[in-house]
């Protein structure tokens, strides 16, 4: 461990969507192995308090940059950032992303759009610009956050299981790309996990949410992080998720969605309201309501008004 503190001390971690959820925790596992970090998020102040604990508990460099990746461009300007500050990113966490609940015809075409730009657009766009520099480095190492809905059509989530099912091919592809290269693409496929994820979505009236055992996110980073380290293509966390992804291959396309929906339907039980994890139940009270994300257009500092 000592040792893998020394290699790393002078080596950087790029993660978006670091400060709640998996993102948190994958951030708190590179900085307890010597990475120095740029952290990417919307909120500033929550980047700050973020970057002040793990600089207080770990003693390495971290470096918040605040970019709301659902514009078109942001991800080029994240890559430029990290250019103009001299930091070479020897570790890519592709982790930020969201969901909407609710039939397909019913939710804003525009919610859909900004999904797909975050979840594909933004990942696609950070991965090609930093994999260029580690090929011509000859090293490297990816982390793209997919999920176990990218092996299961949806519905009640149609969009955001349908990017996860890209995240899960395009990182299969890269990691044969580069199969030959000192760089490894790991994707990690987590199951239902106690965030802010199912707020955001408005998808805490759930029988997932309300009924169903949540994975620690802790746990779950520990997972990925592990597998990437290793260089191993595929991680899916969890006995849950193992088995969601299992039935969906034995099951067939028209099967599984049947049973994800089942999963996807509100909940009449009195079951799970909040969050557990400490720093998303944060990232809930920083966006100052119960439920949705950020409106579209305001800033985290300016009136906040929910989807
Ligand atoms: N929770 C689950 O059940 C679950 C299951 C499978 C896969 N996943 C995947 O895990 C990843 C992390 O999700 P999570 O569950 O940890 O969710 P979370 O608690 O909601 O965290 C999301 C993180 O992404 C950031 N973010 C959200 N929108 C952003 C935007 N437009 N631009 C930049 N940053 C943005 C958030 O910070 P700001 O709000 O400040 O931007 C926050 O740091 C996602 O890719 C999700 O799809 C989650």
């Amino acid at each position: 461990m000592e040792q893998q503190q020394i290699d790393n001390r002078n080596r950087y971690a790029l993660i978006t969507g670091a400060t709640s959820g998996i993102g948190y925790e994958l951030a708190k596992l590179f900085a307890a192995d010597g990475y120095h970090l740029i952290l990417v998020a919307r909120n500033e102040e929550r980047l700050q308090e973020v970057a002040d604990e793990l600089k207080n508990a770990y003693s390495v460099e971290i470096t918040p940059h605040a970019k709301d990746l659902f514009a078109p461009g942001a991800a080029e300007e994240v890559y430029q950032f990290a250019k103009n500050m001299g930091i070479t990113v020897d570790v890519l966490v592709n982790d930020a992303g969201q969901g909407e609940w609710g039939p397909f015809i019913d939710t804003e075409l525009k919610r859909d759009i900004d999904i797909v730009q975050l979840n594909i657009i933004a990942l696609i766009s950070l991965t090609k610009l930093f994999l260029r520099d580690m090929v011509q480095r000859n090293e490297g190492k990816i982390l793209q956050v997919g999920s176990e809905a990218g092996a299961t059509p949806m519905p009640l989530l149609s969009v955001y299981a349908a990017t996860k099912a890209f995240v899960l091919s395009f990182s299969a592809a890269l990691a044969n790309e580069m199969k030959d290269k000192n760089i490894t693409i790991t994707v990690l496929l987590p199951g239902p996990t106690d965030t802010d994820f199912f707020h955001k979505a408005h998808q805490q009236h759930t029988v997932t949410y309300k009924e169903k055992k949540l994975d620690d996110p802790a746990t779950v980073a520990k997972n990925g992080y592990e597998a990437l380290m290793k260089g191993e293509n595929k991680i899916v966390s969890g006995s849950t998720a193992k088995m969601h992804v299992f039935l969906s291959d034995l099951l067939g396309d028209e099967m599984a969605a049947g049973n994800a929906r089942k999963q996807n339907e509100p909940s009449d039980k009195e079951g799970r309201t909040t969050i557990t994890h400490e720093p998303s139940r944060r990232e809930r009270e920083a966006i100052h309501a119960t439920e949705g994300d950020y409106q579209k257009g305001v800033r985290p500092d300016e009136e906040i008004k929910p989807f």
